[in-house]
């Protein structure tokens, strides 16, 4: 069983518009399974989704369940909405405490993060994810929720002078696939472990 994401984020780095409208929407050619939706969701009969995402679709999925046939993950620190056990939704409330209950539900596959950004980093930081996949989208944002915590710095010539050069290299992740789609989209898998 592998967790993975499949996140689509402009070429700017944003997982979302500023209004909260996921960025798979800024290209017209996104729809159901398309950019390789159909394949991650039959390899991944478990989903999981943070709260705020989650309460983003609830509205509208407690009467529309799109995910019949999956077992549904929220990480959340509160109770979840009255309706969602008739979906069997569970709460993780403890990120690493995933792989546990995902290994006891009993899960033929693996499990795919929907998202959003901050879900995604917080099972990084915990070491739960083992493929990070993300769609880069041909568009420019320029605002919106971004995937990583975005520290910008500008150039300063007092700290290039008092650099001591190279700083210690991140580790380099390995591609474990690749897919160029159509309208420009190229979907990125990297192993992070
Ligand atoms: N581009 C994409 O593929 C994609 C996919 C999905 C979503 N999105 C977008 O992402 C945005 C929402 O993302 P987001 O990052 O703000 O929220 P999110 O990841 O959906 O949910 C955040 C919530 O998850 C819970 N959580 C996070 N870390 C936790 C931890 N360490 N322990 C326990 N619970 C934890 C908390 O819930 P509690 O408050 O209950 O504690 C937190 O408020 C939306 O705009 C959505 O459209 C984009």
């Amino acid at each position: 069983m592998q967790i993975r994401t499949h996140v689509g984020l402009s070429l700017d780095g944003f997982a979302a518009f500023a209004d909260g409208l996921p960025a798979w929407d800024a290209v017209p050619t996104f729809g159901e399974g398309s950019h390789g939706i159909d394949e991650v969701t039959e390899q991944c009969p478990g989903l999981v989704i943070g709260r705020t995402s989650f309460d983003q679709g609830w509205e509208h999925w407690v009467s529309h369940w799109p995910y019949d046939g999956r077992k549904v993950f929220v990480l959340t620190t509160r109770p979840l909405p009255s309706g969602t056990e008739q979906y069997g939704v569970e709460a993780v409330a403890d990120p690493a405490d995933l792989r546990r209950q995902v290994e006891s539900a009993g899960l033929a596959g693996d499990v795919q993060v929907l998202g959003g950004p901050s879900t995604i980093r917080t099972l990084l930081d915990v070491g739960e994810i083992d493929l990070l996949g993300v769609c880069i989208l041909p568009v420019l944002l320029g605002t919106g929720v971004p995937l990583f915590a975005i520290e910008p710095v500008g150039f300063s010539a007092e700290r290039w002078a008092a650099s001591p050069g190279r700083p210690e290299l991140p580790a380099m992740l390995p591609l474990e696939s690749q897919w160029l789609f159509a309208d420009g989209s190229v979907l990125l898998v990297y192993r992070t472990s």
